[in-house]
This record gives structure tokens, C-alpha cells and sequence, in this order.
């Protein structure tokens, strides 16, 4: 991909989609806010920079304050328009400003914590051991397309009391949904996330009706209850969260669990380590965050005039935050390009930080370290595929399409 600056930020360029630290660390060094022609964006690289974006207010996510044309606002265009009707929306909550994201996120909260998550623990390792069942030991598989892809589908799905039998099409429509990142998808990509929204969107909607006719104990039961003081969420924002929780957290935690394998498998000592002392599997998780972090970037814009940082910064600017080149400064840890699983206490920004921080975080680390350990411990011969594995052409959301791998 030929580019303006000569660097493709993006996973559409080859060299940056294979191998990205080699560019983040020229970039780190010479130019730690880039500005970047081609999205028309300050791209930082610096982990001090990026946490301190994330957690100012004088940077939001509000597209419509944001210059035209800017790249947040090609981003977050989904074609489906605020107000009634079939494509009725409302803003996701990584989208909203306070006070109406302190407003959702706190009801939220209040059906989706830890202690709802950690209830989940005997039956994520079921749908684990389910999956690894079907899998036939001495075959090649696909550890994306057979077990990485369909699990977070499978719980949440079970989460919201949604039948097994909608997980094909929620993940169809979540993987379409995705593509509405991309700012560069064409119209037929655009058309199928507009179907996309609307089919997922029906769906829930009989799933709320349902809910408030017959109650039960489910996390869309557990959002219908919300409330905080006289407030509670309306059926638009709990068809709009359910979505969210969908598509946030399922191509994320399959690249959770696709980076973390392939990780795994290019260290085999560490990888013959964890089989013999599972106890590391939370280190482990959370290196794999850090190493190979499956959301790589966020974005935000600025309202106020900064010319404290690195590069002067103007009002309504879009500044792109690299959390995949935050992790790998050597100011957040020692040797940051090695992976090592012993790693402790790294806070890296594989999950944000400041008030959009991941809701699902401790879904996925739970997801993680239960998927993880189940399946090295089955197969601790892992090993790769016939053929290579192959990346997603998809901006932010670093992860494989396909890992070919025998068992
Ligand atoms: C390894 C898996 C995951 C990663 C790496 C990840 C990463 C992130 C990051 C970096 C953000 C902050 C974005 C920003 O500041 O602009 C975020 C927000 C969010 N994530 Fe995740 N996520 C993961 C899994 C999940 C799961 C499983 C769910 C739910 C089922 C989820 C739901 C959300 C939601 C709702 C937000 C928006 C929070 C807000 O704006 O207040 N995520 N995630």
C-alpha cells in the first residue's frame, strides 16, 4: 500500500499488519505524536502520552465535535441513524461523552460485574470442554474457525439467555458489524453492517419484549431491572448495550485466545512451562495482552488547544492512541519486545484506561485463562499448521483470520 507518508498505519499494509514494532519503535523514537496524512490523524506511541490522553478530560469521543472529514468521524459513521423506527440507534457507550456514558455505564454496571462474571466460571469451562471434545486429537484444525472463533459467541449468548441455536447468525452479524471500523469499507461492506444492526437489533428486541413479560435470571433480565436513584435504562439503550457486548467482546477475546496460542507456540518453553504450573495462566493471560494486544489502537478527539505534549495539539483534532505501541515502550516495562508469561504486575493498556476502560474485561480474562489452559493442557504437543497462519486485513483489531494448527 503506497501511502502519503510513506508509513501504512493500518493492516491493510502488509508490513505493518505482519510485523508493527519495528514501526512503532521508529516512531517512538523520532515522532511520538506522527502526524499521520493519510487518516488525518496524531498517531502516539507513547505510553505516557497514550494514558494521559485516556484519561483527560479534555479528550472525548463525541465524532460530531471532531473536524469534518477527520478519521473519527469516517469511523464511526454506521449508516443507521439516531431516532424510531427499524434503524433506530443509540451511540455506544465507547462512543458517548459523560454525562450520558456515566449515566449508561453506571446502570450497566449494575447487571454486568464481576460477581455476574465470575458466575459464569463453571459454565464457560463446560462450553470449553464441549468444544474440545469435538476436536480429534492428531488432526490439523483451524484453532480460529473450530474453537477460538465460536466460543465468545457461546458465552454471552448464554449470558443473555439467547438459544445456541442464534450463535451462527449473532456472530455472522457481529464479524459484519466490525467491518464498520474499517475506514476505508466500500459500499457493499457498509450495506451488509446496516443489515447487519437491523437483524441483530430484532433480535433483541423480541428478547427484551420476552424479558419484561416473563422475567428470569439473565443478564438482559438483569439490564431490565437496573436502576440507579429513579433511572432506569430504556429498551433502545438495552438493544443498543446487548449489541455492543457482542461485538466488543467477541472478535476481541478470539484474538485473545488466536494471539495467545500463536505466542505460545513460538516460545515452546514457555508454552511446556504453563502445562506444568497452570497456576501462571493469569500471568500468562495478561502478558499476552501486553505482548500481542488484540485492540491496537483507540481514537479520540480534542477540545481544548493542548500544546503541553510532544507536538501542538488543536481543538477538534482526532488523536489515534496506539495501545499495541504503548505496551511495547520501554518505559511501561524492561525488554518489552520479549515475551515472558513470569511477568508480574505490567499495567498495560491492552484494555484502555480512564472512564471507557473495558466493561468486559474481566469476561475476557476469565475467557482467557479457562480457554487457554484448557486447550494447552489437552494438546501440549500444539504445533503449527501445514499451512501459515493468516492475519486479518482489519484495522484495530489485531488478530488471525485462520491458525492452522495440529493437535
Ligand atoms: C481481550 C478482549 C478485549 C479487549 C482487548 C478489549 C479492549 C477494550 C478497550 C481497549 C476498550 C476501551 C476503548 C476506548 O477507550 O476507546 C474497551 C471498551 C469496551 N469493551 Fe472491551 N475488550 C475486550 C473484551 C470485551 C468483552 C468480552 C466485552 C463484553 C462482553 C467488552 C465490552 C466493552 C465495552 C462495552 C466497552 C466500552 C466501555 C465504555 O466506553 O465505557 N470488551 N474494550
Amino acid at each position: 500500500m503506497v501511502t502519503k507518508s510513506g508509513i501504512g498505519l493500518t493492516a491493510h499494509d502488509d508490513q505493518f499488519r505482519e510485523d508493527p514494532q519495528p514501526i512503532y519503535d521508529g516512531l517512538r523514537g523520532e515522532s511520538p505524536a506522527f502526524r499521520d496524512a493519510d487518516y488525518g490523524s496524531l498517531f502516539l506511541t507513547r505510553y505516557d502520552d497514550a494514558r494521559k490522553v485516556l484519561r483527560s478530560k479534555d479528550y472525548g469521543v463525541d465524532a460530531r465535535k471532531s473536524l469534518p472529514d477527520s478519521y473519527m468521524r469516517r469511523v464511526a459513521g454506521t449508516g443507521v441513524s439516531e431516532g424510531r423506527g427499524k434503524t433506530a440507534y443509540e451511540p455506544p457507550l465507547v462512543l458517548l461523552d459523560d454525562p450520558g456514558h456515566r449515566r449508561i455505564r453506571a446502570l450497566m454496571s449494575k447487571a454486568f460485574n464481576p460477581h455476574s462474571i465470575e458466575q459464569m466460571r463453571g459454565r464457560i469451562e463446560s462450553i470449553t470442554a464441549e468444544m474440545l471434545d469435538r476436536l480429534a486429537p492428531g488432526s490439523e484444525i483451524d484453532f480460529i474457525g473450530d474453537f477460538a472463533g465460536p466460543l465468545p459467541t457461546r458465552v454471552i449468548a448464554e449470558m443473555m439467555g439467547i438459544p445456541a441455536v442464534h450463535c451462527a447468525d449473532l456472530k455472522r452479524w457481529s464479524d459484519d458489524i466490525l467491518r464498520g471500523y474499517d475506514p476505508e469499507r466500500d459500499e457493499a461492506a457498509q450495506e451488509r453492517l446496516r443489515a447487519a444492526y437491523i437483524a441483530m437489533s430484532a433480535l433483541f428486541r423480541h428478547a427484551v419484549d420476552e424479558r419484561r413479560r416473563t422475567g428470569g435470571t439473565d443478564l438482559i433480565c438483569a439490564m431490565v431491572r437496573a436502576q440507579e436513584m429513579d433511572d432506569r435504562l430504556t429498551d433502545l439503550e438495552i438493544i443498543s448495550l446487548c449489541t455492543q457486548l457482542l461485538v466488543a467482546g467477541n472478535v476481541t477475546t478470539t484474538d485473545l485466545l488466536g494471539n495467545g496460542l500463536h505466542a505460545l507456540m513460538a516460545h515452546p518453553r514457555q508454552l511446556a512451562r504453563l502445562c506444568a504450573q497452570p497456576a501462571l495462566i493469569e500471568r500468562a493471560v495478561e502478558e499476552i495482552l501486553r505482548y500481542d494486544c488484540p485492540l491496537t489502537e483507540t481514537a479520540r478527539i480534542a477540545y481544548a488547544e493542548d500544546r503541553g505534549g510532544s507536538c501542538p495539539v488543536h481543538r477538534g483534532a482526532t488523536l489515534t492512541v496506539s495501545l499495541a505501541a504503548a505496551n511495547h515502550d520501554p518505559a511501561l516495562c524492561a525488554e518489552p519486545h520479549r515475551f515472558d508469561i513470569e511477568r508480574e504486575d505490567v499495567p498495560h493498556l491492552a484494555f484502555g484506561s480512564g472512564i471507557h476502560v473495558c466493561l468486559g474485561a474481566p469476561l475476557a480474562r476469565l475467557e482467557g485463562c479457562v480457554a487457554i489452559l484448557a486447550f494447552v493442557q489437552r494438546f501440549p504437543g500444539v504445533r503449527l499448521g501445514s499451512t501459515p497462519p493468516r492475519r486479518r486485513h482489519l484495522p484495530f483489531f489485531r488478530g488471525f483470520e485462520s491458525l492452522p494448527v495440529r493437535i
